[in-house]
């Protein structure tokens, strides 16, 4: 088994959106809500490669894609906010998203990021169980900030670098 992280670059357009509507086909619920976004976010991130590869990679199991992760830098190193990140179902529930999060999180706090958000939302299990195996504590909800008002969602999380550096992750 042979699990890497490559740059986003070496892939054709429409494989982030690809990806994510795999990934998310449990439920058509979520492409109907957020086909049309995926779409547009793949755009960006093939039109902007230089932030595709700085920012996120694409996950391969023995050469085949399996999953990716990006995230957003632009507050860093007060902190970094992770966004879309997903394995295929053929892969789901056998510890990758899991890898992907780590490695990810770890390109991140090599940056010095003080601290680094995710959110998700209640239907999203799976989501939710990773972010806490990964150390990533539930925020409190009584007051939001701006990040968190735009994302909208259900769950924050938040994990920072002394949690980052005393599970080694
Ligand atoms: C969320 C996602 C990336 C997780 O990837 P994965 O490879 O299936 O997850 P892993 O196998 O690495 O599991 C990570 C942890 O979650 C737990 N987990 C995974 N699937 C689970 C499930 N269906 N029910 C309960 N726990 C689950 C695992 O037990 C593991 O916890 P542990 O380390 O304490 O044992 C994947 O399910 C996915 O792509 N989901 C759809 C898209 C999505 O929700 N993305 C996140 C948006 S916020």
């Amino acid at each position: 088994m042979e699990l890497k992280f490559n740059k986003i670059s070496n892939y054709k357009q429409g494989i982030l959106s690809d990806l994510l509507t795999d990934a998310y086909s449990f439920d058509s619920k979520w492409i109907n809500a957020y086909g049309d976004k995926w779409c547009e976010e793949d755009r960006f991130f093939f039109d902007n490669l230089n932030i595709a590869d700085s920012c996120g990679f694409i996950t391969t199991l023995n050469d085949e894609v399996i999953g990716f992760i990006v995230w957003d830098p632009r507050n860093i190193p007060e902190y970094a906010i992770i966004g879309h990140n997903c394995i295929t179902p053929k892969y789901k529930g056998k510890g990758y998203g899991k890898l992907q999060l780590q490695e990810a999180v770890n390109r991140i706090a090599q940056k010095g990021t003080k601290k680094i958000f995710v959110s998700t939302n209640d239907d999203l299990i799976p989501a939710q169980k990773m972010y806490e195996s990964v150390g990533f504590e539930i925020l409190d909800n009584s007051t939001l900030e701006s990040w968190q008002i735009e994302q909208n969602c259900d769950i924050y999380y938040c994990i920072d670098n002394a949690i980052i550096r005393k599970f080694n992750i």
